[in-house]
Protein backbone atom coordinates (compact mmCIF):
# COMPACT_ATOMS: atom_id res chain seq x y z
CA UNK A 1 0.00 0.00 0.00
CA UNK A 2 2.86 2.63 0.71
CA UNK A 3 4.75 1.61 -2.09
CA UNK A 4 1.25 2.42 -3.97
CA UNK A 5 0.76 5.50 -2.10
CA UNK A 6 4.66 6.80 -2.81
CA UNK A 7 4.36 6.20 -6.20
CA UNK A 8 0.87 8.46 -6.22
CA UNK A 9 3.16 11.03 -4.68
CA UNK A 10 5.92 11.12 -7.09
CA UNK A 11 3.18 10.87 -9.98
CA UNK A 12 1.48 14.26 -8.26
CA UNK A 13 4.51 15.91 -7.82
CA UNK A 14 5.16 15.63 -11.29
CA UNK A 15 2.24 16.61 -11.82
CA UNK A 16 2.31 19.96 -10.06
CA UNK A 17 5.67 20.79 -11.43
CA UNK A 18 4.22 20.53 -15.03
CA UNK A 19 1.33 22.77 -13.67
CA UNK A 20 3.85 24.95 -11.95
CA UNK A 21 5.46 25.49 -15.67
CA UNK A 22 2.13 26.07 -17.24
CA UNK A 23 1.74 28.69 -14.43
CA UNK A 24 4.55 30.15 -15.88
CA UNK A 25 2.07 31.93 -18.49
CA UNK A 26 0.41 35.57 -17.85
CA UNK A 27 -2.79 36.72 -16.57
CA UNK A 28 -4.06 39.53 -18.81
CA UNK A 29 -6.59 41.55 -16.02
CA UNK A 30 -9.00 43.79 -17.06
CA UNK A 31 -9.84 46.28 -14.01
CA UNK A 32 -10.94 49.60 -13.61
CA UNK A 33 -8.40 50.32 -10.71
CA UNK A 34 -6.74 53.43 -11.49
CA UNK A 35 -6.66 56.07 -8.58
CA UNK A 36 -4.20 56.27 -6.00
CA UNK A 37 -5.90 53.62 -3.52
CA UNK A 38 -6.87 51.06 -5.30
CA UNK A 39 -3.39 51.29 -7.72
CA UNK A 40 -1.67 50.51 -3.95
CA UNK A 41 -4.46 47.45 -3.78
CA UNK A 42 -3.92 46.26 -6.81
CA UNK A 43 -0.29 46.17 -6.29
CA UNK A 44 -0.80 44.06 -3.89
CA UNK A 45 -2.18 41.42 -5.77
CA UNK A 46 0.28 41.83 -8.64
CA UNK A 47 3.33 41.14 -6.19
CA UNK A 48 1.44 38.36 -4.78
CA UNK A 49 0.99 36.61 -8.33
CA UNK A 50 4.48 37.64 -8.94
CA UNK A 51 6.23 35.79 -6.45
CA UNK A 52 3.98 32.62 -7.78
CA UNK A 53 5.63 33.01 -11.21
CA UNK A 54 2.36 34.22 -12.68
CA UNK A 55 3.52 37.36 -14.68
CA UNK A 56 0.60 40.52 -15.29
CA UNK A 57 -0.09 41.68 -18.15
CA UNK A 58 -1.80 45.41 -17.33
CA UNK A 59 -4.90 46.45 -18.69
CA UNK A 60 -6.79 49.15 -17.15
CA UNK A 61 -10.25 51.11 -18.14
CA UNK A 62 -10.43 54.39 -15.70
CA UNK A 63 -13.64 55.29 -14.57
CA UNK A 64 -15.35 53.96 -10.59
CA UNK A 65 -18.10 51.83 -11.05
CA UNK A 66 -16.81 49.82 -14.11
CA UNK A 67 -19.45 51.24 -16.74
CA UNK A 68 -16.53 52.03 -19.02
CA UNK A 69 -14.55 48.77 -18.27
CA UNK A 70 -17.82 46.68 -19.13
CA UNK A 71 -17.46 48.26 -22.34
CA UNK A 72 -14.42 47.33 -23.17
CA UNK A 73 -15.16 43.93 -22.55
CA UNK A 74 -18.18 43.60 -24.58
CA UNK A 75 -16.08 44.74 -27.46
CA UNK A 76 -13.26 42.37 -26.77
CA UNK A 77 -15.56 39.60 -26.41
CA UNK A 78 -17.18 40.36 -29.44
CA UNK A 79 -13.92 40.50 -31.23
CA UNK A 80 -13.49 37.12 -30.19
CA UNK A 81 -10.30 37.92 -27.59
CA UNK A 82 -11.33 38.08 -24.14
CA UNK A 83 -8.78 38.62 -21.36
CA UNK A 84 -8.19 36.00 -18.90
CA UNK A 85 -9.20 37.45 -16.14
CA UNK A 86 -11.44 40.58 -15.24
CA UNK A 87 -12.86 42.83 -12.62
CA UNK A 88 -16.71 42.34 -12.53
CA UNK A 89 -19.51 42.90 -10.55
CA UNK A 90 -22.63 41.55 -9.30
CA UNK A 91 -25.35 40.84 -11.80
CA UNK A 92 -22.62 41.20 -14.55
CA UNK A 93 -20.90 37.79 -13.69
CA UNK A 94 -24.20 36.08 -13.99
CA UNK A 95 -25.01 37.80 -17.35
CA UNK A 96 -21.68 36.60 -18.84
CA UNK A 97 -21.57 33.46 -17.21
CA UNK A 98 -25.43 32.37 -18.76
CA UNK A 99 -23.95 33.45 -21.93
CA UNK A 100 -21.69 30.56 -21.19
CA UNK A 101 -18.22 32.56 -21.53
CA UNK A 102 -16.67 31.93 -17.84
CA UNK A 103 -14.15 29.32 -16.91
CA UNK A 104 -15.64 26.68 -14.46
CA UNK A 105 -13.92 27.27 -11.46
CA UNK A 106 -14.65 24.56 -9.20
CA UNK A 107 -11.45 22.24 -9.45
CA UNK A 108 -9.71 25.13 -7.30
CA UNK A 109 -13.23 25.69 -5.43
CA UNK A 110 -13.33 22.40 -4.26
CA UNK A 111 -9.64 22.23 -3.40
CA UNK A 112 -9.52 25.07 -1.00
CA UNK A 113 -13.35 24.69 0.50
CA UNK A 114 -14.64 27.74 -0.88
CA UNK A 115 -18.22 27.03 -0.65
CA UNK A 116 -17.57 26.48 3.16
CA UNK A 117 -15.72 30.10 4.07
CA UNK A 118 -17.23 32.48 1.31
CA UNK A 119 -20.50 34.25 2.69
CA UNK A 120 -23.86 33.30 1.33
CA UNK A 121 -24.51 36.58 -0.27
CA UNK A 122 -20.80 36.34 -2.29
CA UNK A 123 -21.64 32.56 -3.65
CA UNK A 124 -25.71 33.96 -5.32
CA UNK A 125 -22.89 36.16 -7.45
CA UNK A 126 -19.95 34.05 -7.62
CA UNK A 127 -21.74 30.87 -9.06
CA UNK A 128 -23.77 30.05 -11.97
CA UNK A 129 -25.98 26.98 -12.15
CA UNK A 130 -24.28 25.56 -9.19
CA UNK A 131 -20.80 26.27 -10.54
CA UNK A 132 -17.81 28.90 -9.06
CA UNK A 133 -17.37 31.21 -12.02
CA UNK A 134 -15.46 34.04 -10.41
CA UNK A 135 -13.26 34.57 -7.60
CA UNK A 136 -14.70 37.08 -5.21
CA UNK A 137 -11.33 39.57 -3.66
CA UNK A 138 -13.45 41.68 -1.10
CA UNK A 139 -16.43 42.88 0.29
CA UNK A 140 -17.34 46.94 0.10
CA UNK A 141 -20.46 48.79 1.03
CA UNK A 142 -21.45 51.75 -0.15
CA UNK A 143 -23.60 53.11 2.67
CA UNK A 144 -20.56 55.24 4.46
CA UNK A 145 -19.34 58.70 5.16
CA UNK A 146 -16.05 59.98 5.09
CA UNK A 147 -15.28 63.08 7.34
CA UNK A 148 -13.13 65.51 7.60
CA UNK A 149 -11.90 65.59 11.66
CA UNK A 150 -10.62 68.58 12.24
CA UNK A 151 -13.47 70.77 10.47
CA UNK A 152 -16.09 69.11 12.13
CA UNK A 153 -14.13 69.48 15.71
CA UNK A 154 -12.95 73.19 14.48
CA UNK A 155 -16.84 74.00 14.00
CA UNK A 156 -17.97 71.97 17.16
CA UNK A 157 -19.81 69.53 15.10
CA UNK A 158 -20.38 66.18 16.77
CA UNK A 159 -19.92 62.51 14.63
CA UNK A 160 -23.85 62.82 13.08
CA UNK A 161 -26.47 59.86 14.01
CA UNK A 162 -29.38 60.67 12.31
CA UNK A 163 -30.25 62.71 9.09
CA UNK A 164 -32.21 65.71 10.85
CA UNK A 165 -28.43 65.80 12.75
CA UNK A 166 -26.73 64.99 9.07
CA UNK A 167 -28.55 67.88 7.50
CA UNK A 168 -27.78 70.69 10.83
CA UNK A 169 -24.20 69.46 10.61
CA UNK A 170 -23.48 69.88 6.42
CA UNK A 171 -25.43 73.51 6.95
CA UNK A 172 -23.31 74.51 9.75
CA UNK A 173 -20.11 74.00 7.51
CA UNK A 174 -21.77 75.70 4.88
CA UNK A 175 -22.60 78.57 6.70
CA UNK A 176 -18.44 78.57 7.73
CA UNK A 177 -17.79 79.17 3.81
CA UNK A 178 -16.48 75.60 3.24
CA UNK A 179 -17.64 73.02 0.99
CA UNK A 180 -20.05 70.74 3.03
CA UNK A 181 -20.30 67.66 0.76
CA UNK A 182 -17.83 66.40 -1.73
CA UNK A 183 -19.23 64.93 -4.51
CA UNK A 184 -18.57 64.07 -8.11
CA UNK A 185 -21.28 64.72 -10.14
CA UNK A 186 -21.38 61.22 -12.49
CA UNK A 187 -24.29 59.06 -12.82
CA UNK A 188 -22.66 56.08 -10.81
CA UNK A 189 -21.62 58.13 -7.85
CA UNK A 190 -25.44 60.03 -7.77
CA UNK A 191 -26.49 56.29 -7.63
CA UNK A 192 -23.59 55.69 -4.87
CA UNK A 193 -25.07 58.37 -2.61
CA UNK A 194 -28.98 57.07 -3.98
CA UNK A 195 -27.92 53.60 -2.30
CA UNK A 196 -27.34 55.24 1.25
CA UNK A 197 -30.31 57.78 0.87
CA UNK A 198 -32.99 54.23 0.13
CA UNK A 199 -32.12 53.00 3.17
CA UNK A 200 -32.15 55.84 5.43
CA UNK A 201 -35.19 57.32 4.26
CA UNK A 202 -37.35 53.42 4.52
CA UNK A 203 -35.13 50.90 5.45
CA UNK A 204 -34.07 47.56 3.79
CA UNK A 205 -37.91 46.54 3.48
CA UNK A 206 -38.51 49.65 1.84
CA UNK A 207 -35.35 49.13 -0.40
CA UNK A 208 -35.78 45.21 -1.33
CA UNK A 209 -39.33 46.02 -1.91
CA UNK A 210 -38.82 49.05 -4.48
CA UNK A 211 -35.08 48.06 -5.83
CA UNK A 212 -34.67 44.29 -5.58
CA UNK A 213 -38.53 43.10 -6.13
CA UNK A 214 -38.88 46.13 -8.25
CA UNK A 215 -42.34 46.45 -6.64
CA UNK A 216 -44.01 49.03 -8.96
CA UNK A 217 -46.29 50.51 -5.66
CA UNK A 218 -42.67 51.14 -3.45
CA UNK A 219 -41.12 52.38 -6.69
CA UNK A 220 -43.93 54.93 -6.82
CA UNK A 221 -44.86 55.25 -2.82
CA UNK A 222 -45.01 58.83 -1.14
CA UNK A 223 -41.43 57.16 0.11
CA UNK A 224 -39.73 57.61 -3.00
CA UNK A 225 -40.81 61.24 -3.07
CA UNK A 226 -38.77 61.61 0.10
CA UNK A 227 -35.73 59.83 -1.04
CA UNK A 228 -35.38 61.91 -4.31
CA UNK A 229 -35.92 65.14 -1.78
CA UNK A 230 -33.37 63.90 0.21
CA UNK A 231 -31.46 63.82 -2.69
CA UNK A 232 -31.65 67.44 -3.51
CA UNK A 233 -31.22 68.23 -0.18
CA UNK A 234 -27.73 66.46 -0.55
CA UNK A 235 -27.31 68.42 -4.03
CA UNK A 236 -27.42 72.03 -2.45
CA UNK A 237 -24.46 71.13 -0.09
CA UNK A 238 -22.25 70.23 -3.05
CA UNK A 239 -19.96 72.99 -4.47
CA UNK A 240 -20.41 74.54 -8.16
CA UNK A 241 -17.89 72.54 -9.44
CA UNK A 242 -19.01 68.83 -8.87
CA UNK A 243 -20.14 68.18 -12.15
CA UNK A 244 -18.30 65.33 -14.22
CA UNK A 245 -15.80 65.30 -11.13
CA UNK A 246 -13.86 61.63 -10.32
CA UNK A 247 -14.70 60.42 -7.01
CA UNK A 248 -11.11 60.04 -5.31
CA UNK A 249 -11.03 63.92 -6.38
CA UNK A 250 -13.93 64.50 -3.85
CA UNK A 251 -11.96 62.09 -1.39
CA UNK A 252 -9.08 64.43 -2.13
CA UNK A 253 -11.36 67.61 -1.07
CA UNK A 254 -11.88 65.85 2.46
CA UNK A 255 -8.35 65.00 3.09
CA UNK A 256 -7.11 68.47 1.91
CA UNK A 257 -9.06 70.65 4.48
CA UNK A 258 -11.82 71.98 1.56
CA UNK A 259 -14.31 69.88 2.33
CA UNK A 260 -16.25 68.26 5.41
CA UNK A 261 -17.94 65.11 3.73
CA UNK A 262 -18.29 62.45 1.34
CA UNK A 263 -20.32 60.16 0.88
CA UNK A 264 -18.85 56.94 -0.89
CA UNK A 265 -18.14 53.21 -0.68
CA UNK A 266 -15.50 52.24 1.63
CA UNK A 267 -12.68 52.44 -1.53
CA UNK A 268 -12.74 55.80 -0.64
CA UNK A 269 -10.75 55.06 2.57
CA UNK A 270 -7.97 53.52 0.48
CA UNK A 271 -7.11 57.61 -0.88
CA UNK A 272 -7.49 58.78 2.68
CA UNK A 273 -4.90 56.17 3.85
CA UNK A 274 -2.43 56.26 0.45
CA UNK A 275 -2.51 59.65 2.00
CA UNK A 276 -1.36 58.70 5.20
CA UNK A 277 -4.14 60.00 7.06
CA UNK A 278 -5.74 57.72 10.32
CA UNK A 279 -9.03 56.80 11.09
CA UNK A 280 -10.11 58.45 14.36
CA UNK A 281 -7.51 60.97 13.98
CA UNK A 282 -7.51 62.20 10.96
CA UNK A 283 -10.94 61.48 9.61
CA UNK A 284 -13.88 59.49 10.46
CA UNK A 285 -16.04 56.92 8.90
CA UNK A 286 -19.65 56.16 9.90
CA UNK A 287 -22.80 54.98 7.96
CA UNK A 288 -25.07 57.24 6.26
CA UNK A 289 -26.92 58.77 9.13
CA UNK A 290 -30.57 56.52 9.54
CA UNK A 291 -28.62 53.72 8.02
CA UNK A 292 -26.88 51.83 11.28
CA UNK A 293 -27.24 48.19 11.03
CA UNK A 294 -27.99 48.19 7.44
CA UNK A 295 -24.95 47.27 4.69
CA UNK A 296 -25.65 47.87 1.04
CA UNK A 297 -22.56 46.06 -0.46
CA UNK A 298 -20.84 45.46 -3.40
CA UNK A 299 -18.19 42.35 -3.80
CA UNK A 300 -15.21 42.89 -6.76
CA UNK A 301 -14.86 39.58 -7.85
CA UNK A 302 -12.63 37.91 -10.96
CA UNK A 303 -14.54 35.97 -13.20
CA UNK A 304 -12.10 34.22 -15.44
CA UNK A 305 -12.89 34.07 -19.20
CA UNK A 306 -12.85 30.04 -20.79
CA UNK A 307 -9.66 29.44 -22.41
CA UNK A 308 -8.73 26.41 -24.31
CA UNK A 309 -4.98 26.29 -23.74
CA UNK A 310 -3.73 24.72 -20.73
CA UNK A 311 -1.66 26.57 -19.19
CA UNK A 312 -3.69 29.88 -19.76
CA UNK A 313 -6.07 27.60 -17.49
CA UNK A 314 -3.74 26.78 -15.05
CA UNK A 315 -2.59 30.56 -15.01
CA UNK A 316 -6.09 31.42 -14.12
CA UNK A 317 -6.63 28.56 -11.46
CA UNK A 318 -3.44 29.81 -9.76
CA UNK A 319 -5.04 33.33 -9.47
CA UNK A 320 -7.80 32.48 -8.41
CA UNK A 321 -6.59 30.19 -5.91
CA UNK A 322 -3.99 33.15 -4.49
CA UNK A 323 -6.91 35.65 -4.51
CA UNK A 324 -8.62 33.50 -2.00
CA UNK A 325 -5.84 32.85 0.19
CA UNK A 326 -6.28 34.19 3.91
CA UNK A 327 -3.26 36.15 4.36
CA UNK A 328 -3.69 37.79 0.96
CA UNK A 329 -7.45 38.46 1.46
CA UNK A 330 -6.11 40.66 4.61
CA UNK A 331 -2.99 42.09 3.12
CA UNK A 332 -5.34 43.25 0.03
CA UNK A 333 -8.13 44.47 1.43
CA UNK A 334 -6.41 46.52 4.51
CA UNK A 335 -5.21 48.52 1.21
CA UNK A 336 -8.01 48.44 -0.41
CA UNK A 337 -10.70 49.71 2.37
CA UNK A 338 -12.61 46.43 1.86
CA UNK A 339 -13.17 43.79 3.97
CA UNK A 340 -12.79 39.98 3.21
CA UNK A 341 -14.72 38.25 1.34
CA UNK A 342 -14.31 34.80 3.26
CA UNK A 343 -15.48 34.73 7.19
CA UNK A 344 -12.36 32.96 8.53
CA UNK A 345 -9.93 35.69 8.02
CA UNK A 346 -8.89 37.75 11.42
CA UNK A 347 -9.66 41.40 11.75
CA UNK A 348 -6.08 42.36 13.65
CA UNK A 349 -4.65 43.47 10.50
CA UNK A 350 -7.40 46.38 10.02
CA UNK A 351 -7.78 49.99 10.94
CA UNK A 352 -10.78 50.61 13.41
CA UNK A 353 -12.91 51.61 9.91
CA UNK A 354 -11.85 48.25 9.05
CA UNK A 355 -12.79 46.36 12.12
CA UNK A 356 -16.21 48.09 12.39
CA UNK A 357 -16.96 47.18 8.37
CA UNK A 358 -16.13 43.40 9.07
CA UNK A 359 -18.46 43.57 12.15
CA UNK A 360 -21.73 45.01 10.50
CA UNK A 361 -21.47 43.03 7.73
CA UNK A 362 -21.15 39.67 9.76
CA UNK A 363 -24.11 41.29 11.87
CA UNK A 364 -26.09 42.59 8.92
CA UNK A 365 -25.70 39.29 7.34
CA UNK A 366 -26.92 37.61 10.41
CA UNK A 367 -29.55 40.09 11.22
CA UNK A 368 -31.56 39.90 7.18
CA UNK A 369 -30.01 43.67 7.34
CA UNK A 370 -27.78 43.07 4.07
CA UNK A 371 -28.61 44.32 0.74
CA UNK A 372 -26.45 44.58 -2.66
CA UNK A 373 -25.79 47.95 -3.68
CA UNK A 374 -27.89 49.13 -6.41
CA UNK A 375 -25.66 51.62 -7.94
CA UNK A 376 -22.48 48.85 -8.23
CA UNK A 377 -25.01 45.83 -9.79
CA UNK A 378 -25.99 43.74 -6.72
CA UNK A 379 -29.16 44.49 -6.81
CA UNK A 380 -30.16 44.15 -10.59
CA UNK A 381 -28.72 43.77 -13.96
CA UNK A 382 -27.65 46.38 -15.85
CA UNK A 383 -30.21 47.21 -17.57
CA UNK A 384 -32.55 47.99 -14.46
CA UNK A 385 -29.21 49.95 -12.76
CA UNK A 386 -28.95 51.68 -16.15
CA UNK A 387 -32.30 53.12 -16.49
CA UNK A 388 -32.06 54.26 -12.41
CA UNK A 389 -29.12 55.65 -12.94
CA UNK A 390 -30.62 58.02 -15.63
CA UNK A 391 -33.56 58.95 -13.40
CA UNK A 392 -31.27 59.51 -10.18
CA UNK A 393 -28.53 61.54 -12.23
CA UNK A 394 -31.57 63.54 -14.63
CA UNK A 395 -33.38 64.37 -11.10
CA UNK A 396 -29.81 65.19 -9.18
CA UNK A 397 -28.65 67.59 -11.84
CA UNK A 398 -32.30 69.68 -11.67
CA UNK A 399 -33.98 68.36 -14.94
CA UNK A 400 -36.94 66.39 -12.88
CA UNK A 401 -38.51 67.45 -9.99
CA UNK A 402 -39.25 64.69 -7.06
CA UNK A 403 -42.60 63.84 -8.03
CA UNK A 404 -41.54 63.65 -11.81
CA UNK A 405 -38.29 61.60 -11.00
CA UNK A 406 -40.56 58.94 -9.07
CA UNK A 407 -43.16 58.63 -11.97
CA UNK A 408 -39.68 58.36 -14.27
CA UNK A 409 -38.38 55.61 -12.25
CA UNK A 410 -41.68 53.44 -12.28
CA UNK A 411 -41.75 53.65 -15.90
CA UNK A 412 -38.11 53.48 -16.54
CA UNK A 413 -37.78 50.24 -14.09
CA UNK A 414 -41.02 48.87 -16.14
CA UNK A 415 -39.50 49.45 -19.25
CA UNK A 416 -35.95 48.27 -18.18
CA UNK A 417 -36.75 44.60 -16.27
C1 LIG B 1 -16.60 50.02 -7.51
C2 LIG B 1 -15.64 48.92 -7.15
C3 LIG B 1 -14.66 49.37 -6.14
C4 LIG B 1 -14.08 50.73 -6.47
C5 LIG B 1 -15.09 51.71 -7.06
C6 LIG B 1 -14.50 52.99 -7.61
O1 LIG B 1 -17.51 49.59 -8.47
O2 LIG B 1 -16.38 47.85 -6.63
O3 LIG B 1 -13.65 48.41 -5.98
O4 LIG B 1 -13.01 50.52 -7.27
O5 LIG B 1 -15.87 51.13 -8.03
O6 LIG B 1 -13.66 52.78 -8.70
Amino acid sequence: MRGYFGRKTAFVAALLATTSMAMAEDVEVLHWWTSGGEAAALNVLKQDLAAKGIGWVDMPVAGGGGEAAMTTLRARVTAGDAPTAVQMLGFDIQDWAEQGKLANLDAVATEEGWDKVVPAALQAFSKYDGHWVSAPVNVHSTNWVWANKSILDGLGIAQPTTWEEFVAAMQKVKDSGKTALAHGGQPWQDATMFDGVVLSVGGVEFYKKAFVDLDPAALGSDQMVEVFNRMATLRSFADDNFSGRDWNLASAMVINNEAAFQIMGDWAKGEFLKAGKVPGKDFLCFRVPGTQGDVSFNSDQFAMFAQTDPAAQAAQAEMARAIMAPSFQSAFNVVKGSVPARTDVPNDAFDDCGKQGMKELADASANGTLVGSIAHGHANKAAVKNAIYDVVTANFNGETDAKTAVANLVSAVEAAK
